[in-house]
């Protein structure tokens, strides 16, 4: 006799009730860019729909994001003046502190996660401090560890290193428990990928390295048991959530880590994975909305829980309609 699997596709009832995997807004994270200055929301023009935004800018667009239902924001500060030592990633009046008080206080709910790295706030680009032409490591982990302890105090909830330097997990959490922030969460780029899919970001950010490439710090796209590494020393070190960036690309590598952590696993779907769908459908080339539910529902069904995407705000509208 034949077999019908056909019989379970009929309707979108009978579709709906046998579908393993699907993503809700609780699942989101959106990334956003402040800038100095007032009144400027500027389109990014590699990332259409994604924009700087100054502080009031910000304010009026959490509340948007408050209103859609995503739990919460990944800020990216872009200061206005960078130097060798990425000072502004640390000072207490930089602009993601700025932003975090403001945004504190009018949004409480809201979880702030903030992405530390001194790749925006280095004249150079690279994310850690350079001498002699080489990105130092212990050196670059004091800073980042002094920037999370400048984060927490103005109000993040959730830190993210996204540098790669080696122990630096284990540097945030004791420099975060040294100054009474026991309970703010760090979320770790732990097998982060050096990767061409980060190359509208860099447009955005200004960070694109002044000399060489990440090569040093990020990880080989040919290594997948490295990502296992890096996942486990994290956790060890003190990791509450572990991360995999880019998402489609590494689908695997999500899978790997999310049997074989037992952690939250996050996933970072970059920038140039945004462009290549808004630029095909831009072109009447693809679906818009079909690809990306379609990308994201792939990222959860890999072992993601958490969704960092610059579709979020789009996403939420979507899944309210039945995609069935
Ligand atoms: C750097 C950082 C990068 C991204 C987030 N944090 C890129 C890089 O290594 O240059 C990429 C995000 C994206 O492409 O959307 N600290």
């Amino acid at each position: 006799m034949i077999k019908r699997p056909r019989r379970l596709r009929v309707s979108a009832e009978i579709r709906k009730l046998v579908r393993e995997t699907s993503v809700t807004v609780e699942d989101l994270i959106y990334p956003l860019f402040i800038v100095e200055g007032e009144g400027i929301r500027k389109e990014i023009p590699s990332m259409p729909g994604v924009f700087h935004l100054s502080i009031d800018m910000f304010l009026m667009e959490l509340d948007e994001v408050q209103k859609l239902g995503i739990p919460g924001v990944l800020l990216f500060g872009i200061p206005d003046r960078k130097d060798e030592a990425g000072s502004q990633a640390y000072d207490d009046n930089g602009i993601i502190q700025r932003a975090l008080r403001a945004a504190k206080s009018s949004f409480p709910n809201l979880l702030l996660i903030a992405d530390v790295c001194l790749c925006e706030y280095t004249s150079h680009g690279h994310c850690g401090v350079v001498e002699a032409g080489k990105i130092l490591n212990d050196s670059s982990v004091e800073l980042i560890a002094k920037s999370a302890v400048s984060y927490a105090a103005a109000g993040a909830d959730i830190i993210a290193p996204s540098d790669m330097m080696d122990g630096r997990i284990a540097a945030i959490r004791s420099a975060l428990d040294g100054n009474g922030y026991t309970d703010i969460a760090v979320m770790a780029y732990s097998a982060k990928y050096s990767s061409s899919f980060y190359g509208p970001f860099r447009d955005a950010a200004q960070s694109k390295p002044a000399f060489g490439d990440r090569k040093t710090y990020q990880m080989d796209y040919g290594n997948a048991r490295e990502a296992l590494r890096e996942v486990e020393l994290d956790i060890e070190e003190g990791a509450d959530i572990v991360m995999v960036k880019p998402a489609l690309a590494y689908l695997d590598i999500i899978n790997e880590v999310s049997r074989y952590s037992n952690v939250p696993v996050a996933a970072y779907s970059v920038s140039g994975e945004y462009s290549m769908i808004k630029a095909a459908a831009a072109n009447g080339w693809i679906d818009e909305k079909g690809a990306v539910l379609e990308a994201v529902t792939a990222i959860k069904r890999a072992g993601a829980k958490i969704i960092i995407t610059y579709f979020a705000k789009q996403l939420a509208a979507w899944l309210k309609e039945d995609s069935l």
